[in-house]
């Protein structure tokens, strides 16, 4: 079934937004716990490696706060179309703001990009000249309360990006047995402590329910010996058990995979795939999604070792650091 939701909205007016609007923007933003700042990684390389031409389709499948999609419409006339989905609609908010001044149409669309079939086909879209998914999440939602994903600030432990989802990283904490979670941490967050973290969450639910990033980052701590503020923390000793519980909740690898697979129909000829991803369980679903279609005659691979960033963007925006993006062109 498609979890298609409409939110789209065809923008091509260069002052959708005036003064006023952008000051209410900027309060709706406030009451809503949303930062707007966002650098996009490897900005330099996507300009230099991607480049449209001014009448190109281009498809943001995590449009975030348009960061990318900045770039894309600065190459694009009113005959090019950028298409951004996302399944957080503050992210969508943001993103229409941020493309307010684009020449070229904008459509966005509320939607899981394991859904990108459907949305090419509910709004008329034949195919692209290049598709990017910019994986994970946008620093603006770490911070946004509603969401839950913080061990760096308590809130309510959440973790959906969609709200539509059913499940809660609490209710995963705080209903599955000791084996269950070792399992889920060491497989989604590559934690070797994953057996001791998982006794002390069983044995505190004994006591109490998980209601916050806090307590359970007091928790993992525990567990482990360590002191969440303690400066030789290279990490956070949190870091890996919430990547896992984030991956499980959001359902990220299997979304990564069905939407990888819809990628090369959805393509012109030359049309090309760009996918930046995070962390090793990502990349490797990438790159071996990459290899077969290199084997089946569909897609060359335009970067050979994925492309990362430099020490000067990895100074000044501290997310670039384990980015890596590789890029895949249709034959
Ligand atoms: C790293 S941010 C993208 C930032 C964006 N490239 C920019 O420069 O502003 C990732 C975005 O993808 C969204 N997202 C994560 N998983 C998604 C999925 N399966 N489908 C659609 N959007 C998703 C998140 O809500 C978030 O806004």
């Amino acid at each position: 079934m498609s979890n298609f939701l409409h939110t789209s909205r065809l923008l091509s007016s260069r002052n959708l937004f005036s003064p006023l609007a952008k000051h209410f923007f900027e309060l709706y933003l406030q009451v809503n716990n949303m930062p707007a700042e966002h650098k996009p990684v490897l900005a330099q390389y996507i300009s230099r490696e991607l480049t449209l031409q001014s009448n190109s389709i281009v498809v943001d499948a995590t449009v975030g706060f348009a960061g990318h999609s900045s770039i894309f419409a600065q190459q694009l006339s009113s005959d090019g179309m950028i298409i951004g989905m996302d399944v957080d609609p503050k992210c969508l908010e943001v993103a229409k703001q941020n493309l307010s001044d684009a020449k070229c149409k904008v459509l966005l669309v509320r939607s899981n990009f394991s859904e990108i079939a459907n949305v090419f086909r509910e709004n008329g879209i034949e195919s692209a000249d290049l598709i990017l998914a910019d994986l994970g999440i946008c620093s603006g939602q770490l911070a946004d309360m509603d969401r839950g994903l913080s061990f760096g600030q308590d809130m309510k432990l959440d973790m959906r990006l969609d709200d539509r989802l059913e499940t809660t990283a609490a209710d995963i904490v705080n209903s599955r047995d000791e084996k269950g979670l070792a399992d889920l941490i060491f497989k989604y967050g590559e934690e070797r402590a994953s057996r001791r973290i998982a006794r002390s969450i069983v044995s505190y639910n004994q006591k109490a329910k998980i209601k916050t990033t806090g307590q359970l980052v007091d928790i993992i701590c525990s567990a482990l010996g360590c002191d969440p503020n303690a400066r030789k923390n290279k990490i956070h000793p949190a870091t890996k058990t919430f990547q896992a519980l984030r991956i499980a909740v959001n359902k990220e690898l299997e979304n990564l995979e069905i939407f990888l697979d819809a990628v090369p129909s959805l393509l012109k000829k030359n049309g090309r795939a760009a996918i930046i991803s995070f962390h090793s369980l990502e990349d490797r679903i990438v790159k071996n999604n990459f290899r077969n279609n290199k084997a089946a005659g569909i897609y060359d691979i335009i970067t050979k070792k994925p492309i990362v960033a430099d020490r000067t963007e990895e100074i000044e925006n501290p997310r670039s650091r384990s980015a890596k993006l590789r890029i895949a062109v249709k034959i």
